[in-house]
């Protein structure tokens, strides 16, 4: 069966001021009337014919909210690792690659993005397990709408013999300036990276002690050194602190042969900033979009704003400029 390896590690400043550092976006209902997008992430890999009790990777703070948010889902994690520092995608993927042991083939999801149709994801995975189990690094291909700079893209190569449904990666480039983003997307040679992965344990940490030695190396004596309470794995700070902080994108996949990418058509999305909520929510006739909490907001004569009012923060954005929340974030979080 397959180890789902949760990461929930971002800091959430994309969608500020509804997100915070204490609670970022992946436990927030925000996709669903009642479930977080971490409760959701773990529900689509829930099938106990397919999936094993997944481990979850997150930075230490949010160990209180996981715990209840695993309660009320009813989920018993294989392991919940609580980082004392984030150290990026690289590291954290590593502590569960040696907390899942070399055979184990391990799913990696973010814990932030949405994804419509479940089955159609489960089908992928499927349909990915057997090249991964013979040693590659698989990675998840969205068809592209826009030329986005925030997201990994893929060369999609020839078909791999013997696999349906998956294709060699001649390219791996991470997060593109904007003129290669366009001119990747008008090629139509290229997919996004959904930043969902599939491959054993034994080769992401092969592929990691060939192209970053130091991070497999602090992760596994982060690992051999961690405290234990239950599911709670606490790896050892002194040594994990250490770790270079690097993403697997640019640490990993850009780097390696033998990646290889099964096309996904799922309805995926990242629920990245709050352009992409106003998309996914819809917007009034005006082109405005409004979250309130706890007051009511009005708006007349302005069109394709985006208001966001919660606590004792309004936030307003143009839309199309919600990229720009970050910086508010950031002032936000030194003025208090
Ligand atoms: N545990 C842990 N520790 N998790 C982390 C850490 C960390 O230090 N840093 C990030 N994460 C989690 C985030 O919470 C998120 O769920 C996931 O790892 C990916 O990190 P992001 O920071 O959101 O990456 P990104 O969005 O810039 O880029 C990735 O995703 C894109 C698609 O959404 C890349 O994989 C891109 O190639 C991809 O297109
Ligand atoms: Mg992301």
């Amino acid at each position: 069966r397959i180890v789902p390896v949760i990461l929930s590690g971002g800091s959430g400043t994309r969608l500020w001021p509804l997100s915070t550092v204490e609670r970022p976006k992946q436990f927030l209902a925000l996709t669903d009337p009642v479930q977080s997008m971490f409760q959701l992430t773990l529900a689509r890999c829930a099938d106990p014919n397919l999936f094993a009790a997944p481990i979850i990777v997150a930075n230490a703070r949010h160990g209180v909210i996981i715990g209840e948010q695993l309660d009320a889902c009813a989920i018993a994690p294989r392991a919940i690792i609580l980082e004392p520092a984030p150290r990026n995608t690289a590291p954290a993927i590593a502590l569960a690659a040696f907390e899942a042991g070399d055979d184990a083939l391990l799913l990696v999801m973010p814990s932030d993005h949405r994804i419509a149709d479940t089955a159609a994801f489960v089908a992928a995975v499927t349909s990915a397990a057997p090249a991964a189990r013979q040693g590659a690094l698989v990675t998840f291909g969205i068809e592209p709408t826009h030329a986005e700079t925030g997201y990994g893209y893929i060369a999609r190569g020839d078909a791999v013999a013997d696999h349906p449904g998956v294709f060699a990666v001649d390219r791996f480039v991470e997060k593109p300036d904007a003129d290669r983003a366009q001119a990747m997307l008008d090629s139509g040679d290229y997919l996004w990276n959904a930043g969902i992965f599939l491959f054993s344990a034994r080769r992401y940490l092969d592929a990691l002690a060939h192209h970053e030695p130091d991070i497999e190396r602090c992760a596994r004596s982060a690992v051999d050194r961690a405290e234990r309470t239950g599911a709670i794995v606490t790896p050892d700070a002194t040594t994990f602190e250490t770790s270079p902080s690097q993403s697997i994108d640019y640490g990993v996949m850009e780097r390696s042969d033998n990646v290889v990418t099964v096309p996904l058509s799922c309805g995926w999305s990242d629920v990245g900033s709050w352009d992409a909520i106003a998309d996914l929510a819809g917007v009034d006739s005006a082109g405005n979009y409004v979250h309130a909490e706890g007051l009511r907001v009005s708006l007349a004569g302005v069109s394709d704003m985006i208001v966001v009012a919660t606590g004792d923060e309004v936030m307003i954005v143009p839309r199309g400029q919600s990229q720009l929340v970050r910086g508010l974030a950031e002032a936000s979080r030194e003025k208090t």
